[in-house]
């Protein structure tokens, strides 16, 4: 009898276990997709990430899952969009100047000294350029689907500050793993050092280079002020970031699905933009209550900056002058 009552007690637990509160029975979602971000959960990207995927679940009904992978647990930047080129990872967030090496049309939008201020760079990224260079992705294996903020990078050195552009002398500086960096740090007198952002703090800590160039926030995030005294707001580029999804996937869903992702991923932007406003305010704070020196270049200066990177425009994008010229001139 008892073992009756036990039996009768597991069907039933069972049965129940494919219920929810409602005693409806919860579907197994149709698509679980993969999403990969480099930076840490409560980062403003990441943040943005997650609101996408609860959006996307929520219209549509539960049948679309994605999961999100912070702090690179799926690869550094370049080796998730190789990944996605064959269809390893669905969906990531990325800096342009990742996604540059292999689409080169974007290395426009991050020519540095492009933009006078953030709001020109947002009335170009959300006006008729911004959308014809969303579609610059497709043929390359993506698509690309929203821009994400990522304000304004800067110098950051360990014993040495930069005030002047004699200070770039020699300077061994951290860059993304872009030609268009690379050079513009050559252009600058300094030394380019390449190498993916997961490997920047130790770099600076072991003195194998004299410094790198970021944000506010990720600066503050990855905690690099732990081992850089100063940090130079001369505001060099403004580099955008792309919503992706892979051409696999995407060309495996309905139009209506397709339809839904694409106005997540527009409102999960603006919700990212919102946060990343605040973010920089706090990570400013935040590094100079930590003891980094806090040093604002002087309008004339900034000037022999960008003097010296203007060859640049024409050695990168030489097909591209008639929208830079229409860019700076908006
Ligand atoms: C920013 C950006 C990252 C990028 C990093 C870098 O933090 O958000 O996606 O990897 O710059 O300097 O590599």
């Amino acid at each position: 009898m008892k073992n009756i009552r036990m039996m009768l007690l597991i069907f039933a637990a069972a049965a129940l276990s494919g219920c929810d509160n409602n005693n409806q029975k919860t579907a197994a979602p149709e698509f679980v997709f993969s999403y990969a971000e480099n930076q840490a959960a409560g980062f403003p990207t990441v943040q943005g990430a997650y609101k996408f995927a609860s959006l996307v679940n929520e219209r549509t009904g539960g049948r679309i899952e994605i999961q999100v992978y912070p702090n690179a647990e799926l690869g550094e930047e370049q080796s998730v969009i190789a990944q996605m080129q064959f269809g390893g990872v669905d969906f990531s967030r990325v800096s342009l100047s990742s996604l540059s090496e292999f689409v080169p049309k974007y290395n426009v939008l991050q020519l540095p000294f492009l933009y006078k201020d953030a709001a020109h760079m947002w009335r170009i990224l959300d006006g008729r350029i911004g959308e014809s260079f969303l579609a610059a992705a497709d043929g390359s294996g993506l698509a690309a689907l929203s821009w994400y903020d990522a304000g304004a990078r800067s110098f950051y050195t360990c014993d040495r500050p930069i005030r002047r552009l004699e200070d770039m002398n020699g300077m061994k500086i951290r860059v993304q793993e872009s030609a268009l960096m690379s050079s513009m740090i050559k252009s600058l007198g300094g030394v380019p050092a390449p190498m993916p952002y997961e490997k920047v703090y130790s770099a600076l800590q072991t003195g194998a280079i004299d410094g790198a160039e970021n944000n506010f926030p990720s600066f503050e995030s990855t905690r690099h002020y732990e081992v850089v005294k100063y940090f130079t707001v001369d505001e060099h580029t403004r580099v955008p970031e792309v919503q992706l999804i892979t051409s696999f996937t995407w060309e495996k869903l309905s139009l209506t699905d397709r339809e839904i992702i694409k106005a997540c991923a527009v409102e999960s932007a603006r919700y990212e933009r919102d946060l990343w406003r605040e973010r920089e305010t706090v990570s400013e704070e935040a590094v100079r209550s930590r003891g980094c020196e806090i040093i604002r270049m002087p309008d004339e200066e900034r000037t022999r900056f960008m003097e010296a990177v203007l060859p640049m425009y024409k050695e990168f994008c030489s097909e591209y002058t008639d929208i830079i010229d229409e860019i700076r001139g908006s």
